[in-house]
């Protein structure tokens, strides 16, 4: 505790961001320090996850010493630790485990294990101070494809998700097969503003009616199958034309199904998280639908979109105010439900 408020420390190592981050009473950012893979990762196209586990061990005492110099505060002030516990790459995810339980064993203070997908849509917490559950949630990461209705801070009913592939990693492997380089969905919401949406149809899954589940490997194989047939028949390839129009095919289902959810449960607040929630098209094409049925939309900073160890700590925090501390005995799960 310092100058009155509760300070928790969160640690996220998922995937390929050693992040740690102090956050005061749960939703005012002290330090947000992040030590990104990105460009080891580069030249394999796409994360190598014995390759990540090891870089987490050697970057996290660093990152762990800048966050806390950052926010002006000794380990001794802290009052929390959160640290991702799961979903991801389990080598990746023990090695933030294991700094935190050495951290709450030292100094005897309490810890809490947090949900990855909790972690993102709490980053909209950091971002707006007014807002509070309930309200639905679209949820698409590299790993994930969610939409979710949040009644509290620790309750979620997954509505829908993708039966395949997750948006971010059909928009890395897009990126790949285009030459763009990894990640690809920066790469591709970049060229696609130069490109022609309408220039190839690809088409649009929107599976049974009603459904809010997802299925993007089809138009994956589709932008794959479009690329080959060009090349044997010895065209070019019109590069910003193929990521505008993949993007369109993407967002408009997105765009759809996250109306849909909200329309049929009559729910007027809808939050974006994770990576491709810094997607500029995705955020247009929401601002313009949801204003249309005066639904407010909120998103996080570009910064808090992606993996961050703020997000965790706000989890933590409401974790935490809710159920209390885990034991010393929490794990790491690469697959975990809500
Ligand atoms: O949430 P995140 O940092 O990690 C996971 O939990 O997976 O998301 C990373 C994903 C990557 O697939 C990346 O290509 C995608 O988010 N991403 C984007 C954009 N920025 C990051 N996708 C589309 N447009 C963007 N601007
Ligand atoms: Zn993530």
């Amino acid at each position: 505790m310092k100058d009155n408020k509760f300070l928790t420390l969160g640690i996220e190592t998922s995937c390929d961001e050693t992040a740690i981050s102090v956050v005061a009473d749960g939703r005012e950012v002290l330090s947000n320090v992040i030590s990104s893979q990105i460009d080891i990762f580069k030249n394999y196209g796409g994360v190598v996850p014995e390759i990540a586990s090891r870089h987490h061990l050697e970057n996290i005492n660093g990152v762990l010493e800048t966050s806390l110099k950052e926010a002006g505060v000794a380990l001794d002030d802290i009052d929390l630790v959160g640290v991702t516990m799961g979903p991801g790459l389990i080598g990746a995810l023990l090695m933030g485990v294991s700094t935190a339980k050495a951290i709450a064993f030292a100094s005897g203070k309490p810890i809490v294990g947090v949900h990855h997908l909790i972690g993102h849509v709490s980053a909209n917490f950091i971002q707006h101070a007014e807002l509070e559950p309930p309200f639905m949630a679209l949820i698409t990461s590299g790993g994930h494809t969610e939409i979710v209705q949040v009644d509290d801070y620790d309750k979620l009913t997954v509505l829908g998700g993708t039966r395949d592939d997750a948006v971010g990693e059909c928009y890395d492997k897009v990126a790949r097969v285009l030459g763009l380089g990894y990640p690809g969905g920066p790469k591709i919401d970049r060229i696609a503003k130069e490109g022609n949406s309408e220039a190839i149809h690809f088409k649009r899954v929107y599976l049974e009616k009603d459904s809010l589940d997802f299925s993007f490997s089809g138009l994956k194989t589709a932008v794959l199958n479009y690329l080959n047939s060009e090349k044997q028949a010895g065209r070019e390839v019109n590069r910003a034309d193929v990521a505008a129009s993949f993007q369109q095919a993407v967002m408009d289902v997105i765009v759809k199904k996250a109306m849909d959810a909200c329309e049929t449960r009559k729910e007027k607040k809808l939050v974006l998280a994770g990576g491709v929630a810094a997607n500029s098209k995705l955020r247009e094409m929401l601002d313009k639908e949801c204003a249309k049925r005066h639904i407010k939309l909120y998103y996080p900073a570009p910064i808090l979109c992606t993996d961050n160890g703020a997000m965790i700590a706000s989890a933590a925090y409401y974790k935490y105010t809710k159920n209390g501390a885990d034991g010393l005995d929490m794990d790491a799960y690469p697959y975990l439900e809500f």
